[in-house]
């Protein structure tokens, strides 16, 4: 095993100063651990003329490519984003014989197939842990810790900023753009804020995550994905009465061989430990035929909690004789077939419905009427005289919310209901429709 291990570094923003912070910092425990020393050769920055803080001998450029080219670097670590040069730089350091490290969920999950095969047919390593959930262990415990598992779910909060975002609602009633606004004064939220709030950061981390509990390569743009842009402060406050919390969820599910996931915002119980995941926490919970279920909770972005996860993989690969072997990149052996999708419409939960009425008899007859005619049951039902002012503001005419639980149904017959009632006129605007998150009925988790 040759005495250091030479890394160059793509991206000196958020996680990159993290890694190059925790590498000094924790330099004695790290050679402590694997017995060699992790040096970094170069590191690739976009603006080269702002000063950084560098260990002494540090090759700064802004040639990124540069890195796949060096014959000393055994190890490019991609943490620049983005899926242009990002993915040109791991294709190149990977044609190269270079193994990569990354933390590019975006790229892994609309090129994976591409970058996976690559990594394999060069037999070189890829670590990814970083790219899921920030600083939670997800991907080693889906590849390898739970390898001996058939997995039937994995469900989870994987979106730090719309978990702050929603926290923040449910526990000071502020309404969305104001909870907007102070996540992104706390830094937590970008100026545009579109890939957290509209579920597609959480998206790709799915997609990461099926790969590894499935062995398939689910096409990212098959993905039924919804976010919480606008969510209206009603509806937090409705399924707070009913003992639930709103959480943006990323859920995979085995129905028979096929796959059923999404990206949603879910009603779920107060009791189960994702209701009780707050600001900018993620969590992934995960059932397996042996494990039973298991909770991973954690802090999914920012400097140190990414670059612990990108410096487990460096210290998996120092450890190694060879950094450059395909070994379980994937978890699985073979290429990887395509998932066998069960559309989230076509999966049964139970449903929340807020439906905007005029307050006169015939109403719920008729809502009833439709619901029965699409074979949805309900569970529960109230009206909310208090919420005639809200109503009103946004219809212009006299009218109250009318919030229904139902027993379990499909997406595609609560579209149906809601659909025809809105055509009808029973219903004055469109109805707000969110799955109820299903507990596995093992659900021990503790009131
Ligand atoms: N922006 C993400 C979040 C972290 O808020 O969780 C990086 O994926």
């Amino acid at each position: 095993m040759s005495q250091n291990l030479c890394i160059g570094i793509a991206g000196l923003g958020t996680v990159g100063s993290g890694l190059v912070e925790m590498l000094q910092k924790n330099h004695d425990e790290i050679l402590r651990r694997t017995g060699r020393e992790i040096t970094i050769k170069a590191v690739a920055v976009h603006n080269i003329a702002k000063k950084r803080d560098l260990p002494e001998g540090v090759l700064l450029t802004d040639n990124a490519l540069s890195l796949a080219d060096d014959p000393d670097i055994q190890v490019v670590v991609e943490l620049m984003g983005g899926t242009t040069v990002a993915r040109e730089l791991i294709l190149r350091s990977m044609e190269n014989g270079k193994s990569v490290v990354t933390a590019n969920k975006a790229l892994l999950a609309e090129y994976g197939r591409e970058i996976f095969a690559l990594a394999a047919e060069k037999n070189v390593a890829l670590g990814y842990e970083a790219s899921s959930a920030g600083a939670i262990p997800v991907i080693q415990t889906l590849r390898d810790s739970l390898a001996g598992n058939h997995i039937t779910s994995v469900m989870g909060i994987l979106n730090g900023t719309s978990n702050y975002i929603l926290s923040e609602m449910n526990s000071h009633g502020f309404d969305f753009p104001t909870a907007l606004k102070e996540a992104q004064d706390l830094g937590l939220a970008e100026a545009d804020p579109s890939l957290d709030i509209d579920g597609q950061d959480a998206a790709h981390k799915l997609v990461l995550l099926i790969r590894l509990a499935w062995g398939v390569h689910y096409d990212f743009s098959k993905l039924a994905v919804a976010g919480i842009r606008g969510l209206n402060p009603l509806d937090i406050q409705f399924a707070r009465e009913f003992g639930y919390r709103i959480k943006l969820i990323g859920q995979a599910r085995d129905e028979n061989g096929k796959i059923e996931a999404g990206v949603f915002p879910a009603l779920v119980h107060h009791s189960m430990l994702l209701a009780r995941v707050n600001g900018a926490y993620n969590a992934v919970r995960i059932e397996g035929n042996a494990v039973g279920s298991l909770f991973l909770h954690g802090l999914g972005a920012g400097s140190r909690p990414t670059a612990s996860a990108v410096l487990g993989d460096l210290l998996a690969l120092a450890r190694r004789d060879s950094v450059n072997s395909a070994e379980a990149n994937t978890g699985f052996i073979n290429t990887l077939p395509d998932a066998k999708i069960l559309p989230s419409d076509e999966a049964i939960s139970p449903w929340y419905v807020r439906a905007t009425v005029r307050d006169t008899y015939g109403v719920l007859r008729d809502i009833a009427t439709v619901f029965a005619e699409e074979g949805i049951s309900f569970a529960q039902i109230i009206q909310k005289a208090a919420t005639r002012d809200d109503c009103v503001s946004l219809t212009g005419e006299d009218c109250v919310s009318l919030v229904l639980m139902t027993h379990e149904t499909t997406g595609n017959a609560i579209k149906a209901a809601t659909h025809r009632l809105h055509e009808n006129g029973t219903l004055l605007i469109p109805a707000t429709c969110f799955r109820i998150l299903a507990s596995s009925g093992n659900e021990a988790e503790g009131a």
